[in-house]
């Protein structure tokens, strides 16, 4: 793991390889940002001169190397060999509304910022990172930013670049309470990102549902979080047949997989589902060879509560946590569902799987029934679970839907972490697309594909009886295909996680006596 320091010290001689600034795209021309930055007692102004000569214009993502003696008289007092401006495209001035809502404030600018130029460094021992952080929000994003961007996939043979290996963010604030709690969160917060990342990226003969819950024992083991382990004959027995049901084409059996994080006097009981598909072939309705290869990202919700729950117990929050872990592999064998089947769900509704390509739905719609047998204050679903998020909303916005309240605040807590989630609607005229004759419900309509992100939260609906709840639909989010941006790299991307965290932390905080929604 990326070490983080803070400092306040305005020493110039601060023993790193790096100096990263940002410079913002103004008119063309990349201006430097200065202010709220701790500048060690160098003077930038040779450097703000210098920079429009380079052909680096401040866009955003955009990063230059130059040596430190740029920074002219002062170089002698510099032990770092170059500096590393990063783009941060307009000022950090309040954007649009929608991109304001959308995350990107100005702490949500920082966080990129300070996550593209990580990125940038691998391979680097050491960085400081002048960015604006006197105030708490700018501290919190930098040093969110740069730890979370600060990543490589440790699985990988042969061994890739290393991470950046210790970050340095310089503020007036370092020695405050404030400060070292923004450390904590941001450590843990990496942490959480990394292991998502890890288990997303981990391709489907290694990550079997097996050995994924293998993984969350190892974890809970270590960080001292209860484990509740229901293997395929309990599924059974205990009445899972949407689980079942998806798992039973695999020669590797489903799992589900409870990983709580029980402080004393929880202030409230928070149930997190995350869908775990460890590959999703489509079963018998086979999805086209060109879509499969992402499908190995299709356990990203369950990797994504996972990190959620041990971030939860890393930082001692006030809540319970019950990280529900619904594990499948969707294959098209021998024994595999065939489409006309009809599954018996833990809560005794009937499903007629009309399409096993909507399996994430089965396996949800199991967990969160069981879920809310515990009576949570609320229940948060967050699921790789449509192609249709993708169609709605592109690969970077999540979608959002449930209690009107609960999906608001989950839209909120994003906003704040710098997350992309956007509030959806579950329209009644919709619940039509579920009806069958021959059961209580039918999986998917094969017949339509109008609003399928939202025909799937309706479905999950059905299973949280008047439970508080939102889901989440990270399907496009969750697994980056194309070029890596800020914080965020190829492959898993940990997303939902930051904002899983702001909720939880948020409800810690709230005092038992105040009325839940
Ligand atoms: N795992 C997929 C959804 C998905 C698609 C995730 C693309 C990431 C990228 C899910 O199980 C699925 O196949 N959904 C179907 C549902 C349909 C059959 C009702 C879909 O979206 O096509
Ligand atoms: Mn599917
Ligand atoms: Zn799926």
């Amino acid at each position: 793991m990326t070490i983080l320091e803070l400092t306040t010290s305005c020493d110039p001689r601060l023993n790193v390889d790096v100096l990263v600034l940002a410079a913002a795209h103004i008119d063309q021309t990349p201006v430097l940002l200065t202010d709220g930055v701790v500048n060690q007692g160098l003077d930038f102004t040779a450097l703000a001169t210098a920079l429009p000569t380079t052909g680096f214009t401040g866009e955003l993502d955009a990063v230059i190397r130059v040596p430190s003696s740029v920074l002219g008289s002062d170089v002698r007092a510099v032990r770092a060999d170059s500096l590393l401006i990063v783009g941060t495209g307009p000022g950090l001035a309040a954007g649009s509304g929608d991109e304001t809502a959308l995350g990107a404030d100005r702490a949500g600018v920082l966080r990129r910022a300070a996550g593209c130029a990580a990125r940038e460094l691998a391979g680097m021992d050491s960085a400081a990172f002048l960015l604006p952080a006197d105030d708490l929000d700018d501290l919190r994003a930098v040093t969110e930013g740069a730890l979370v961007g600060a990543y490589a996939w440790s699985g990988r043979v042969p061994a890739p670049t290393a991470p950046l290996g210790r970050v340095v963010v310089a503020t007036a604030l370092a020695d405050s309470v404030e400060a070292s709690a923004a450390e904590a969160r941001a450590i843990a917060l990496a942490e959480a990102t990394a292991l998502a990342r890890d288990l997303v990226n981990e391709p489907p003969n290694r990550l079997t549902p097996q050995t994924f819950t293998q993984r969350a024992r190892a974890i809970a083991d270590d960080a001292g979080l209860g484990i509740e382990i229901l293997d395929e004959a309990l599924l059974r027995e205990q009445g899972f047949g949407g689980i079942v049901g998806v798992g039973q084409g695999s020669v590797h059996p489903p799992f589900l997989v409870r990983v709580s994080w029980v402080p004393e006097n929880p202030a409230q009981r928070i149930a997190l589902i995350g869908k775990g598909i460890t590959f999703d072939s489509g079963g018998l309705s086979l999805k086209p060879p060109a879509s499969m290869p992402e499908m190995k990202s299709d356990m990203a919700g369950a990797a994504t509560v996972l990190g959620a729950v041990l971030a939860a117990a890393r930082l001692e929050l006030g809540v319970r946590v019950d990280a529900w872990l619904a594990l499948a592999e969707n294959m098209p064998t021998a024994d595999a569902q065939r489409p006309s089947d009809i599954v018996t769900m833990r809560d005794g509704t009937t499903v007629e799987v009309t399409n096993t390509d909507a399996e994430g739905r089965l396996v949800m719609a199991d967990a969160l029934a069981r879920a809310i047998e515990d009576k949570p204050d609320c229940v948060l679903d967050i699921a790789t679970l449509t192609g249709a998020q993708i169609i709605a909303l592109g690969d970077r916005v999540s979608g959002v839907m449930g209690t009107p309240p609960l999906r608001d605040e989950v839209a909120r807590c994003a906003a704040e972490a710098g997350e992309a989630f956007w509030p959806m609607p579950l329209p009644e005229h919709l619940r039509s697309a579920l009806e069958t004759p021959f059961a209580g419900l039918r999986n998917a309509d094969i017949s339509s594909r109008a609003g399928g992100m939202l025909v799937a939260g309706l479905f999950l609906r059905e299973f949280v009886g008047d439970v508080p709840w939102a889901h989440l639909d990270i399907a496009g989010p969750a697994y980056n295909e194309k070029s890596p941006w800020g914080a965020t790299p190829v492959g898993g991307t940990g997303a939902g996680l930051a904002t899983l965290l702001a909720l939880l932390s948020d409800r810690g905080r709230r005092p038992p006596s105040e009325p839940l929604r």
